[in-house]
């Protein structure tokens, strides 16, 4: 198992108006080999911003580094960078994990 998650920082008050993007959002995921399930997380919220992560999992990280070559990440992304600059306070940070138990 491999878990790729995105950290985005969301300006305080934006919250819904984020949530609402990826809800209506076009999604590839269901027809990639490998992909096992997404969830958008929401975390903590500070005086500055609200913490939300993108969260996939997959079978293995061959499949999750294909993905991220593949025509469905460049479709599900090819308007991500022109969402509303000032909801985003920085780039998002992808962690990626690997299960060792
Ligand atoms: C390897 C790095 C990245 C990973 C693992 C990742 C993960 C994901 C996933 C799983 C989706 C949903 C795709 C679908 O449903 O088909 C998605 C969409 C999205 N990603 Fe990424 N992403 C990455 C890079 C980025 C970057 C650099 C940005 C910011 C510029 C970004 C912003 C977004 C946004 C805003 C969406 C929602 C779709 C839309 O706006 O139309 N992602 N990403």
């Amino acid at each position: 198992m491999f878990l790729a998650m995105n950290r985005f920082k969301i300006a305080r008050g934006r919250e819904e108006e984020f949530v609402d993007h990826w809800r209506r959002r076009e999604s590839y995921l269901q027809e990639v080999p490998g992909f096992v399930r997404f969830h958008l997380l929401q975390g903590a919220v500070t005086e500055e911003c609200t913490l939300f992560a993108s969260h996939t999992e997959w079978t293995d990280e061959a499949a999750f580094t294909a993905w991220t070559q593949s025509e469905a990440f460049m479709k599900a992304h090819a308007n991500a960078g022109k969402s509303a600059r000032e909801l985003y306070l920085g780039p998002p940070q992808l962690e990626l994990f690997e299960s060792v138990l």
